[in-house]
């Protein structure tokens, strides 16, 4: 008798239900193999994940399991040696992906403002509307001062704030990055962590977010897949369960640390693998 409760028809529910089936990305089956020194590298081996949309999902994995292939992969930066990629465009006419490198990736021949604006200039955006857009997101993440600077007078942090400012401001439907506070020291890496998810809870755009802390992904992500060693493939993956809006405090609490302890004791063995593979 309990169960006919979930049968009960609301349209509030199906609304609710149909937005949250909405499947933004479908990899299937995606392998990449390169020639490396007469042999060939499987890079990443039968790879299936399904992103929702709006969803943040975080990638970790041991070094060298193919991680930044498989992102390069769903930019359209790398094509897939057999397998398949969906990405699902709206009708919003916004771009379908922007990416974050771990290395800044930024201009440094253009002011800041002009960084930030790039991807708008390359789709044609005003320079008055792209200058306004810009604006905006560098008061987000704490830039206005350093508009007209150019990288080489900015900290690693800031240059990772104007790479992740031109993420956002892009206004792309799927953000890819691959451990874009990897660089940082652990105090800087922390603030952009606040910031990131603060700007992502404004947004909620769909995330697949590279990192190899796993503090990172249980603090960031909606979900955690974990990759095997090379060659990497689909492990296992953890749901997280913590509310939104995050704060840094949450790092703190008991259950945080039982999760992150729990995707540890799932990972050592991958990572061991992983070292002994590289001597
Ligand atoms: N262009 C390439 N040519 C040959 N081999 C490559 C190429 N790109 C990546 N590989 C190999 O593919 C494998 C996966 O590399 P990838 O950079 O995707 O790993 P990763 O998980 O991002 O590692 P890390 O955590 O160290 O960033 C590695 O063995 C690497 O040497
Ligand atoms: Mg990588």
């Amino acid at each position: 008798m309990k169960d006919e409760k979930l049968f009960i028809f609301h349209p509030s529910s199906f609304i609710f239900l149909v937005s949250i089936m909405a499947v933004k990305i479908t990899t299937t089956n995606v392998s990449k193999f390169f020639p490396s020194r007469g042999r060939v590298v499987t890079a990443v081996k039968n790879f299936n994940l399904q992103v929702q949309e709006g969803e943040f999902v975080c990638i970790v994995g041991p070094s060298g399991c193919g991680k930044s292939t498989f992102l390069r992969i769903l930019g359209g930066l790398t094509p897939v040696s057999s397998g398949e990629v969906q990405l699902v465009p709206s009708q919003s006419g916004a771009p379908l992906q922007s990416i974050v490198f771990q290395e800044y990736a930024i201009f440094p021949w253009k002011t800041v403002t002009d960084n930030v604006a790039f991807g708008l200039e390359m789709r044609g955006v005003a320079p008055k509307e792209r200058r306004a857009i810009a604006s905006d997101w560098l008061k987000k993440v704490g830039l206005t001062k350093f508009a007209d600077c150019y990288p080489h007078q900015l900290s690693g942090g800031m240059k990772q704030r104007v790479s992740i400012a031109r993420a956002f401001a892009n206004d792309p439907e799927i953000l890819l990055m691959d451990e874009p506070l990897g660089a940082l020291d652990a105090q800087t890496r922390a603030v952009l962590q606040e910031e990131l998810i603060r700007l992502w809870e404004a947004s909620r755009k769909t995330v697949v977010y590279i990192t190899h802390s796993i503090e990172e992904s249980v603090f960031l992500g909606d979900r955690v897949i974990l990759m095997t060693a090379h060659p990497g493939t689909f492990k296992s993956e953890f749901a997280i369960p913590f509310a939104r809006p995050r704060a840094f405090e949450l790092t703190g609490t008991p259950e945080f640390s039982r999760l992150t302890y729990a995707i540890w004791k799932e990972l050592q063995g991958e990572v061991k693998r992983a070292m002994e593979q590289q001597q």
